[in-house]
């Protein structure tokens, strides 16, 4: 849950995690997950509004996400989202998730605007895409089977590590030793921008089975499955940079809290002469912030939703309309006007 004002930036945002619900099943409960949705989500806007020192009366609209996701936890945000700009009398404007993500650096980056390409990694989604201005997506490459937070999630669990697993193996990753254990940077031999991740998974638990099991050893594998990762990330963002003729990356999802992808990623842009940004740990993973920016420009730009509630648990980019750039000043144009 966050409020973003266009002219003064990000005024309150609160988060409530649902790690803890989900943890004993190893993976998220889409049925368990809605229903918290419902408990947790009038005490949280309340909460938020507290902090930014607002009324509800002050908002000027409401965005919330519309997809793509599980139909049920989306049912609930845009039920309560469109309800409330109803209430209230105030446009309401559906998200897209990885929009979302995608326009995250940007929220403390008033320098920071397309074009750029951008590398979305998260639990669910491994792409690149080539940003042209906002609401400009071309996709350039996406993963064929698992994505890469899933991918250091399935590996950090056959290890025997607690859910969620990406962040728990990044921490064992940095006491492992690199080297010992090499496995593949998968479809790096041939051209092109996807990626596949499944096959990593494969070759840890080959590697896994055969090892001593040691604490050691864990250590080891798991910083040579990082190492794999993000080294194959790295390929693949050069290459897409190179194919996009841009100078811009911009990382964001889950996997972008990585802190070795992030020292790659600056080492190779320091090396080509580019730059690339992320957003603070905070708004890289899942975050309400990065929902009421998207909203926020989508709204300034003149989009709103009718009035039903409609979601879109599988929803492509590249549809979305293209809504405007943003000026000299950090301020936000709108596109033809
Ligand atoms: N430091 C880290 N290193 C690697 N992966 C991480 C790290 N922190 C979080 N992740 C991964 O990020 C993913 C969560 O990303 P997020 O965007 O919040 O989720 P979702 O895909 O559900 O929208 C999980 O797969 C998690 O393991
Ligand atoms: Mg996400």
């Amino acid at each position: 849950m966050a409020v973003y004002d266009l002219a003064t930036g990000l005024r309150a945002h609160a988060l409530y995690s649902q790690v803890a619900l989900h943890a004993e099943y190893g993976g998220v409960v889409p049925e368990l997950a809605s229903r918290d949705h419902v408990r947790k989500l009038l005490p949280l806007i309340r909460q938020t509004l507290a902090e930014a020192g607002l009324g509800v009366r002050d908002l000027g609209g409401v965005a919330y996400t519309a997809g793509p996701g599980l139909v049920g936890a989306l049912l609930v945000g845009a039920g309560v989202g469109r309800a409330l700009a109803w209430a209230l009398d105030v446009p309401a404007i559906g998200v897209h998730h990885m929009e979302g993500h995608l326009l995250a650096p940007l929220i403390e980056d008033p320098e920071l605007r397309p074009p750029f390409v951008a590398l979305l990694v998260s639990g669910g989604h491994s792409q690149l895409v080539a940003v042209r201005a906002i609401g400009d997506y071309e996709l350039l490459g996406e993963t064929l089977d698992d994505a890469a937070g899933e991918a250091f999630d399935k590996t950090a669990k056959l290890m025997g590590l607690p859910y969620p697993g990406g962040p728990h193996l990044a921490k064992l990753a940095t006491t492992g030793r690199a080297g010992v254990f090499r496995f593949a940077r998968p479809m790096t031999d041939r051209p092109g921008l996807d990626f596949s991740f499944s096959g990593l998974k494969t070759q840890v638990l080959l590697a896994w089975q055969r090892s001593d099991q040691s604490a050691a050893t864990r250590a080891d594998i798991a910083r040579g499955f990082e190492d794999a990762i993000v080294d194959t990330l790295a390929i693949k963002c050069e290459r897409a940079l190179d194919a996009a003729g841009m100078d811009t990356l911009i990382v964001a999802g889950g996997v972008g809290a990585n802190a070795r992808l992030r020292e790659q990623l600056q080492e190779q842009a320091a090396r080509r002469g580019g730059r690339v940004r992320f957003p603070r740990l905070a708004f890289c993973t899942d975050n309400g912030a990065m929902i009421a920016y998207a909203g926020a420009l989508r709204l300034a730009a003149g989009l709103h939703e009718d009035a039903q509630v409609q979601v879109r648990p599988r929803w492509d980019m590249a549809t979305l309309p293209a809504v405007g750039r943003m000026s000299g000043e950090g301020r936000f144009v709108i596109r033809d006007s």
